[in-house]
C-alpha cells in the first residue's frame, strides 16, 4: 500500500510515519511537509532509509497533483497546530488548514484515491467546567480561535467533498496529544523543557481548563483502525478518557521532578480560552474495535519527561525562540 501522509516531520505526523514503519512492512511510505518551523527532518531520522521525505506545501496544487496520483491512501495531517500562534497571525491558518485541505480534496477527487483527515475535538467550542456532558459526533461545530475555525473549515470542505463528489474520505477529531516529538511551544513540552532548565512551569490563568489528554500512539493506532474499517464519509471521535485540568498537569509534572507541587507561576490568560474538551470514543471502540493502551497518564507523563531529558539536541534549537515569543504576550 502506497501512503501519502502530509505534515508526516510534525509531532503526531512523525510518530504516525515511525509506527507505520515498524508495524505495517507492506506500507511505502511518502512523506509531503513545509518543514515548517514546526516540521523537523530529523524526527523521521530513525526511518529514513524506509521513507521519502518531499519537501513542499499542500497548498502547492501541481506537486499535490503527482503525489496524490502516485498514491493509494492519503492521510493528512499537515496544518499549521498552535491555538496561540493563531491570535497572533491567523493568515497562514486559512492558506494552509482550509486551502491546503482543499488543494488536496481535488486531488484525491481527481485520481479517486482514498482520504483521510485528522482532526481536531476543538471544532466543537468547548465545554462547561463542572459537568458529564462530552463531545460526539452530533455535536454541533462552534470554534472559538482563528485555527480551529480553520481546521472546522475543512473539516466541512472534506463532508461536502464526499457528499457532493463522492470522494472516498472519513475524519477523526482527537482531544490533546503528549508524547515524544512534540514541539516545545505546546503545554507539555513547554513544561518540561522549563523544568529540564530549572524554571517554573507557566500556567495560563488560573490553570482550571481541562484537556482530554490521549498518548499519540494511541491516536495513530485510532487513525489507522479507521483508514482500515472506518465507514466512508463518517466522523469519529478519538479520545482515552484522559480528562485532567492544566493545574494537575503541572503539579504531577512537578512530582516527576521532585519539586513542590505548587511551585510554579501564573501568566497572562489566552484570549478566548477554551475552558474543557471531553471526547465520547464509543463509536470508535464499538465500531472499530480501538481502545487505548497508554491508560495510566501519570506513567505516560513520567516516560514522556524521559524522552525530553534523552532527546535535548532535537528540542534545544527551538527553546528560546519559543520562550522569547511567549514574552512578548506575558506568557
Ligand atoms: P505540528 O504543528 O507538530 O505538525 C504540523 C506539520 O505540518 C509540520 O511538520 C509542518 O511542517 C507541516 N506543515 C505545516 N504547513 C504545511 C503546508 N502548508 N504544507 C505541508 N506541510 C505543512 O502538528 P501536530 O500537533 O502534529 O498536529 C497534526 C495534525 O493533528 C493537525 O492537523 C492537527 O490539527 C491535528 N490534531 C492535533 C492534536 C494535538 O494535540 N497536537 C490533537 C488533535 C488533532
Ligand atoms: O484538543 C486538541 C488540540 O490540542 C489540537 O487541535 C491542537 O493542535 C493542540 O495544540 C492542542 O490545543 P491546546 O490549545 O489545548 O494545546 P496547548 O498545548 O497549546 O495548551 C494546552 C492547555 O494548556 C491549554 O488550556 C492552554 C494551557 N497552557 C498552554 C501553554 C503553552 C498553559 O497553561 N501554559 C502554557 O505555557
Amino acid at each position: 500500500m502506497r501512503v501519502l501522509v502530509t505534515g508526516g516531520a510534525g509531532f503526531i505526523g512523525a510518530n504516525f510515519v515511525q509506527q507505520t514503519v515498524a508495524e505495517r512492512p507492506d506500507a511505502v511510505v511518502t512523506v509531503l511537509d513545509a518543514l515548517t518551523y514546526a516540521g523537523d527532518r530529523s524526527s523521521l531520522d530513525p526511518v529514513a532509509d524506509r521513507v521519502e521525505l518531499v519537501q513542499g506545501s499542500i497548498t502547492d496544487a501541481d506537486l499535490v497533483d503527482a503525489l496524490v496520483g502516485a498514491s493509494d491512501v492519503v492521510v493528512h495531517f499537515a496544518a499549521e497546530s498552535h491555538n496561540d500562534n493563531s491570535l497572533a497571525d491567523p493568515s497562514p491558518f486559512v492558506q494552509t488548514n482550509v486551502v491546503g485541505t482543499f488543494t488536496l480534496l481535488e486531488a484525491v477527487r481527481r485520481h479517486g484515491v482514498r482520504f483521510h483527515h485528522v482532526s481536531t475535538d476543538e471544532v466543537y467550542g468547548d465545554l462547561p467546567l463542572e459537568g458529564p456532558e462530552k463531545f460526539t459526533p452530533a455535536t454541533p461545530y462552534n470554534p472559538s480561535s482563528p485555527y480551529s475555525a480553520t481546521k472546522a473549515g475543512s473539516d466541512l470542505l472534506v463532508r461536502a467533498w464526499v457528499r457532493s463528489f463522492g470522494v472516498a474520505a472519513t475524519i477523526s477529531n482527537c482531544s490533546n496529544n503528549y508524547g515524544p516529538y512534540q514541539h516545545v511551544e505546546k503545554f507539555i513540552p513547554r513544561q518540561v523543557t522549563n523544568l529540564i532548565d530549572g524554571t517554573r512551569p507557566r500556567l495560563y490563568g488560573a490553570g482550571l481548563n481541562v484537556r482530554d489528554w490521549i498518548h499519540v500512539a494511541d491516536h495513530n493506532a485510532a487513525v489507522w483502525a479507521v483508514v482500515d474499517r472506518g465507514r466512508i464519509g463518517e466522523t469519529y471521535l478519538i479520545g482515552a478518557d484522559g480528562e485532567t485540568s492544566n493545574l494537575d498537569v503541572v503539579r504531577t509534572l512537578n512530582e516527576l521532578f521532585g519539586r513542590d507541587p505548587d511551585d510554579f507561576d501564573h501568566v497572562s490568560d489566552r484570549p478566548g480560552h477554551d475552558l474543557r474538551y471531553a471526547i465520547d470514543a464509543t463509536r470508535l471502540r464499538d465500531e472499530l474495535g480501538w481502545a487505548p493502551r497508554f491508560t495510566d497518564f501519570r506513567s505516560g507523563l513520567a516516560a514522556t519527561v524521559d524522552w525530553y531529558r534523552a532527546n535535548e539536541d532535537w528540542w534545544r534549537p527551538h527553546k528560546a525562540a519559543v520562550e522569547a515569543k511567549y514574552a512578548r504576550t506575558g506568557q
